[in-house]
């Protein structure tokens, strides 16, 4: 596979993209006897990996099924989920002798540096017998008599198999493109709409200046959107509201609608409200709430005018504590949108299933021509489920 300019290059498989997907592709394909090449435009393969899990990769979830994602077809990822899970790829960095943990929540992280995996991604791609062409553009596509030929900015590329890997749209900076949608189109797939999702809200006036006033202020919540519901942190930031609560209930929500939050979620905040005022009913109700929220919180929700004005607790009737309690469990923020592709972790939409095969990724329209990874229309929750589909969805095309 000699890379001369005008050269035509042979291959079984032409992966393009060199990514999670790209990647546990091409080392599977290799393995399994395709002469395979991975060609990606960027100085460096799978950048995501390396930035991801602030630097050590959450890159999977023991609790993956398929309720974790969204599509348009919540039953599309069934099948590759289960015939590649969380036990298979630990099993692959035991191998390699990559030590992880968990965190919270089932994710699981590497022990030290995401770059091993890196390693252990292109370490496999090279033991394989596969190639990978960094810094190459890709220009047409077309069909030819063996399948594809693709011009790029290293020579002609005919290959049996093209396997699209290259992701969503998110943070552009990286290198994001939306050549997977184009690549679709061309061949007549349809394409969801690409939102931004796992992307903290930003907020105009009033609750802007509100938010920015506390930025930096955590607390746990339950986050709802259209019957969705998400307990985690919250992040008060300069521009509205973010941490894993947040980011996660983006992925359910449409411009325009409130997300609920439960500011008491996990707590019997009255039962709590009652046994303060029993014990100290000189005390007043923002000192009351302090042992419940954190104390900015607390004075934001007073100068916002979202609390009674009530001097002591001993003034408070049960009544009005619950009706408070009640208040604060499902306190409406309107959003005014999302930080958009800048800080997405994610892309929602692609590549609409309905003309993919949910056992090999492969398109019901063109024969050999395959899509995988974040470009097809399913996306994880936050929490290492997007890599889980990113190794899943290579290993059902690469082994059907
Ligand atoms: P990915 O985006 O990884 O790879 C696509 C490749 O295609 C890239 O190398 C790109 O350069 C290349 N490409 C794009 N356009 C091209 C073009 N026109 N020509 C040639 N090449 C092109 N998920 C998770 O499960 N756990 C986590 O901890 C995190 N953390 C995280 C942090 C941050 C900051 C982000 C942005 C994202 C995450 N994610 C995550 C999401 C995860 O990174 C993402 O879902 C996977 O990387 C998707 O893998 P793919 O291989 O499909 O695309």
């Amino acid at each position: 596979m000699s890379n001369p300019s005008n050269s035509l290059t042979r291959v079984d498989a032409l992966v393009i993209g060199a990514g999670a997907a790209g990647l546990f592709y091409a080392a599977r394909a290799g393995e399994a006897g395709l002469r395979v090449l991975v060609v990606d435009h960027a100085a460096k393969p799978a950048e995501k990996v390396r930035i991801s899990g602030g630097g050590r990769c959450n890159f999977t979830n023991i609790h993956t099924r398929p309720e974790a994602f969204l599509s348009q077809n919540p039953h599309f990822a069934r099948s590759a989920l289960a015939r590649f899970t969380p036990e298979d790829f630990t099993a692959r960095l035991a191998r390699h002798g990559i030590g992880w943990h968990e965190k919270t929540l089932g994710q699981l992280f590497c022990d030290g540096r995401s770059a091993a995996i890196i390693d252990m991604l292109v370490g496999e791609l090279h033991a394989s017998g596969g190639e990978m062409r960094l810094e190459t553009r890709v220009g047409a596509i077309a069909r030819s008599a063996d399948g594809f030929l693709v011009e790029t900015s290293g020579g002609k590329i005919e290959a049996g198999r093209l396997i699209v890997a290259s992701g969503g749209l998110s943070i552009p900076k990286m290198g994001a493109t939306g050549l997977a949608y184009d690549i679709a189109r061309q061949f007549g797939h349809e394409v969801v709409t690409p939102r931004p999702a796992l992307v903290p809200f930003v907020f105009e006036g009033r609750e802007k200046e509100d938010f920015a006033s506390i930025s930096g202020v955590a607390c746990p919540v339950r986050a709802g959107f259209d019957g969705a519901s998400f307990d985690e942190a919250m992040l008060f930031t300069h521009r509205g509201l973010s941490g894993p609560a947040i980011l996660q209930i983006s992925s359910y929500w449409r411009e325009g609608g409130e997300v609920r939050l439960d500011l008491l979620a996990g707590q019997n905040a009255a039962e709590a409200l009652i046994a303060f005022k029993a014990e100290s009913p000189r005390k007043s109700l923002l000192s009351a709430l302090e042992t419940l929220l954190p104390n900015r919180l607390v004075a934001l929700l007073a100068a916002r005018g979202d609390l009674p004005a009530f001097e002591r607790m001993a003034d408070m009737s049960h009544a009005s504590i619950h009706a408070l309690c009640k208040a604060l469990s499902d306190w409406g923020v309107l959003p005014a949108g999302t930080e958009g592709w800048r800080t997405a972790e994610v892309t929602l939409g692609g590549i609409d299933t309905a003309a993919l095969s949910s056992r090999t990724m492969e398109s019901r329209l063109v024969p050999g021509l395959y899509f995988i990874g974040e470009c097809v229309d399913v996306t994880g929750w936050l929490g290492g489920y997007n890599f889980q589909w990113a190794w899943a969805s290579a290993h059902a095309a690469a082994l059907g």
